[in-house]
């Protein structure tokens, strides 16, 4: 495909978690003909290009995320002759295919690991991180990993401790090793030789371990004191120069942002590191302190930072949160209401959507009825961390089903057949059983669901420069459950309303009037009035103003 500067922009960026999307050859797990097989449905969807978490060969401790070969297709999900038909098919229908690289770690398995760890003196030595014990023998500081535990582990043969922030399955490569850094911009280049369009790459704000000081892990989700380091701007500038900007692929970042300057750093044209950022945020701390108006000051934030020079990356959902419709929602009496409203805010939002697999479903979280059907690592260590603090059975439980990262793994629901038409198998995780309400076939073929809905959303940012390209101006009360603001471009300006409440409010703007233009909205009659507008529950609804008479 042509990459244009700045062809990010204007794209739909669909996630699909490959496992979960849709089972090709019976077997209970998702796949790449599978995806290939529903690669029309993406192309109705309208959306323009597609991120597929890893498919890489995988020992699956963390589903994808831990590479044991980069050049190799997962066995589960087929073969590079799969991969290459889908990219083929997407290719046909103008959509873009975005790979997720994970270059913080690989898994153990990998070659370069099972050679660095037999001896201190094999030419693979200083691909990861090795440090000697501490003078009691123990761990060589009291790092914690992300997914709880220590963040060191100690091999036999070495008489060492290898560093690893995610599970001890994923150690971390050793980015000032000069070979290293060569090994992995060949896997990129490999990559790239193939015709991928860009890369998401995965927590990649600690390649600088910042082990002599600068540091400190030692609490849970202390990741963010090790983040951003001297070290790892220089690696992921050299790293963009050397193998992205040759072919002007799209690159987005899944990093640490704390303040405006990280973001500036990570985003701006001028720093010449990635197009946009995903910021990562833990789901229990999103869980916990998400809200509209936390929602409206970060997007004025983060939009006056970033309008000269820099790009979003905007997204509810993905494969690490909760279902966007159960946490910022109402997933039982408003459900296609919210779903919708939620899905407006996104699209209307400066920057590039990403939606998530399901997400235009509107599919809800599932909370597992016990914890021996969860998969996700993160979600068992997190329960037995909890019982072994004291927590009782049916609380960790409650807390576990609310945070886990296998409410958004839940195979889709295409259909009300069996195990939703995801496979004629038993699926690798259970599908959520509202599947015969919820499901893409239903939803096709009903003008007023939510998957309609997105398709007019990603309709009219194909239509409408002002949706890609518009100022953003926030406007309302910065209190309150209402997000409002204005889209300005030339001559037209649009005005965005979310109720992000299942209350009645009106919400005042001089410029609505009893005629203004609807552009879309989730209620069929907007109640529009001189200077204001009455909102029901979770309505969204964007209108064009006019601003002459101010
Ligand atoms: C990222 C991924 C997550 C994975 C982790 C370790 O946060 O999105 O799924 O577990 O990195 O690779
Ligand atoms: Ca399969």
């Amino acid at each position: 495909m042509r990459h244009e500067k700045d062809w990010y922009k204007d794209q739909v960026i669909y996630q699909i978690y490959p496992r979960s999307f849709k089972d090709g050859n019976g077997d209970g797990i998702g796949d790449l003909k599978g995806m290939a097989e529903k690669l029309d449905y993406l192309k109705e969807l309208g959306v323009t290009a597609v991120w597929m978490s890893p498919v890489y060969a995988s020992p699956n401790v963390d589903n994808g995320y831990d590479i044991s070969d980069y050049r190799q297709i997962m066995e589960e999900f087929g073969t590079m002759e799969d991969w290459e038909r889908f990219r083929d098919g997407a290719h046909e229908r103008g959509i873009a295919i975005i790979m997720d690289l994970v270059l913080n770690h690989s898994s153990d398995r990998h070659q370069w690991f099972r050679e660095s760890k037999k001896s201190r003196n094999n030419p693979f030595r200083d691909y990861y991180i090795w440090r000697d014990p501490a003078p009691d023998g123990g761990a060589p500081n009291g790092w914690l990993s992300v997914f709880g535990g220590s963040a060191w582990e100690y091999v036999e043969e070495r008489g060492q401790y290898y560093l690893h922030f995610f599970a001890k399955e994923q150690p971390d490569l050793n980015w000032d090793n000069d070979e290293t850094r060569e090994g992995i911009f060949d896997i990129i280049r490999f990559w790239n030789e193939k015709g991928v369009d860009g890369y998401r790459v995965d927590a990649i704000s600690y390649l600088d371990k910042g082990l002599d000081g600068r540091a400190d892990m030692s609490e849970a989700f202390g990741t963010s004191s090790c983040a951003n380091l001297e070290g790892t701007h220089r690696h992921i500038k050299d790293m963009v120069k050397k193998t992205i900007k040759p072919d002007n692929l799209m690159t987005v970042g899944e990093v640490i942002i704390r303040n405006d300057q990280d973001a500036r750093d990570y985003t701006s044209a001028a720093s010449g590191e990635f197009d946009m950022a995903i910021a990562f945020v833990p789901p229990i701390v999103e869980i916990k302190t998400w809200s509209p108006e936390r929602f409206k000051r970060e997007v004025e934030e983060n939009y006056e930072c970033l309008k000269e020079d820099g790009w979003w990356a905007r997204f509810l959902s993905n494969h690490d949160k909760p279902r966007q419709v159960s946490l910022y929602g109402d997933d039982k009496r408003y459900w296609k209401e919210s779903a919708k409203m939620l899905g407006c805010y996104l699209h209307t939002l400066p920057g590039t959507p990403f939606v998530y697999q399901g997400e235009e479903l509107g599919m809800t979280n599932y909370g597992l009825p016990s914890i021996e059907d969860y998969d996700d690592i993160d979600t068992k260590n997190y329960y037995h961390t909890m019982i072994q603090e004291g927590a009782a059975k049916e609380e960790a439980l409650a807390q576990a089903q609310s945070v886990s990262r296998d409410n958004a793994r839940t195979p889709m629901q295409w259909d009300e057949s069996p195990n939703a038409g995801f496979s004629p198998s038993r699926p690798w995780l259970p599908v959520n059983p509202n599947y015969t309400q919820i499901n893409a076939r239903q939803q096709m073929e009903d003008p007023d669901s939510i998957f309609q809905f997105y398709q007019k959303l990603i309709v009219l940012r194909k239509e409408n420069p002002v949706m890609v390209h518009g100022d953003f101006r926030l406007c309302g009360p910065k209190e309150g459950p209402v997000i409002a603001y204005t889209r300005s471009l030339g001559e037209e300006t649009w005005l965005a309303v979310h109720n992000f409440s299942d209350r009645e409010i009106w919400f005042e703007h001089e410029n609505v009037s009893e005629d203004s233009l609807v552009i879309i909205s989730n209620y069929k009659d907007p109640k529009l009035k001189e200077g204001a507008v009455q909102l029901r529950p979770y309505e969204t609804l964007v209108i064009r103003i006019s601003l002459q008479s101010n």
